[in-house]
């Protein structure tokens, strides 16, 4: 069997931590950008390629892209998982929040995406994954960027996958509820944020990063190449598609 390989961003920490160490688990040789270091994931992940690149920035992410087919020869799984989620009355907002906010993302999947598509195209087949949110369909007041940003993303997740199709590329989204990340806890979850979004769902408990692994896997899989197009939202009930 061909070696898969897979490309994730953010993945330092978190749900692309997560993302990173389960598709390892699957046998993919796993690579990995983020602004910062990321030793937990190497650890966590065998012969893991640690990038530390901004996907806002078109140069770096080139540079990136060359380094994982300079170890990898080939790239069949793209998850644009980094993202940015403060939250701010809708009067706070300056054009400059809204700007890095759209920027990293909505405009690092495109520039992210546009830079693996020619090893994608090369492999025969992919896979493109795009971590958006339930909050598109919750729309909780204070998070008026981020869920417009996260909206583009399900649109550009559905024409991408109709570009896209020709080529046995399918490009999917994934919308989690709000997840026990260390990020999380420091921001959105604090002051009975997950209480308040736990009260949502219908399964009545705190989402953790292992909830989304069997999406994802389900997602890459090559027997998934009928699946795209799709926001598969994996939200404990808070919202219905
Ligand atoms: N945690 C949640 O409750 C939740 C819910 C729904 C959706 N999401 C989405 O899931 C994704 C991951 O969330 P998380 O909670 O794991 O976040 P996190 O903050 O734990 O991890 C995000 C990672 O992305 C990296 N990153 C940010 N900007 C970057 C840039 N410009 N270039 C490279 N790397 C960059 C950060 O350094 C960080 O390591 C985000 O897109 C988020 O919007 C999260």
């Amino acid at each position: 069997m061909e070696t898969r390989t897979a490309l994730v961003t953010g993945a330092a920490q978190g749900l692309g931590q997560e993302f990173a160490v389960a598709l390892a688990g699957r046998g993919y040789r796993v690579a990995g950008i983020d602004l910062v270091p990321q030793p937990e994931t190497a650890q966590r992940v065998l012969d893991y390629v640690e990038l530390i690149a901004d996907v806002t920035d078109e140069e770096q992410i080139g540079a990136a892209l060359e380094r994982v087919i300079d170890q990898f020869g080939t790239l069949h799984v793209l998850v644009n998982n980094a993202g940015v989620y403060p939250e701010s009355p809708f009067e706070d907002i300056t054009p400059e929040d809204w700007r890095r906010i759209m920027r990293v993302n909505l405009e690092a999947p495109f520039l992210v995406t546009r830079a693996a598509l020619p090893y994608l195209k090369a492999a025969g087949w992919g896979r493109i994954v795009n971590i958006t949110s339930a909050a598109v369909l919750t729309a909780p007041p204070t998070m008026v960027a981020y869920v417009s940003s996260k909206a583009g993303l399900i649109g550009f997740t559905r024409a991408l996958a109709s570009a896209l199709g020709p080529y046995d590329i399918t490009v999917n989204a994934i919308a989690p509820s709000m997840v026990r990340t260390a990020t999380a806890e420091r921001t959105v979850g604090a002051d009975g944020g997950f209480e308040h979004v736990r009260a949502q769902q219908a399964v009545p408990r705190t989402q953790e990063p292992s909830d989304l692994v069997s999406t994802l896997l389900y997602v890459v899989d090559p027997g998934s190449g009928f699946l795209t197009g799709q926001t598969l939202n994996v939200a404990g009930g808070s919202a219905y598609l």
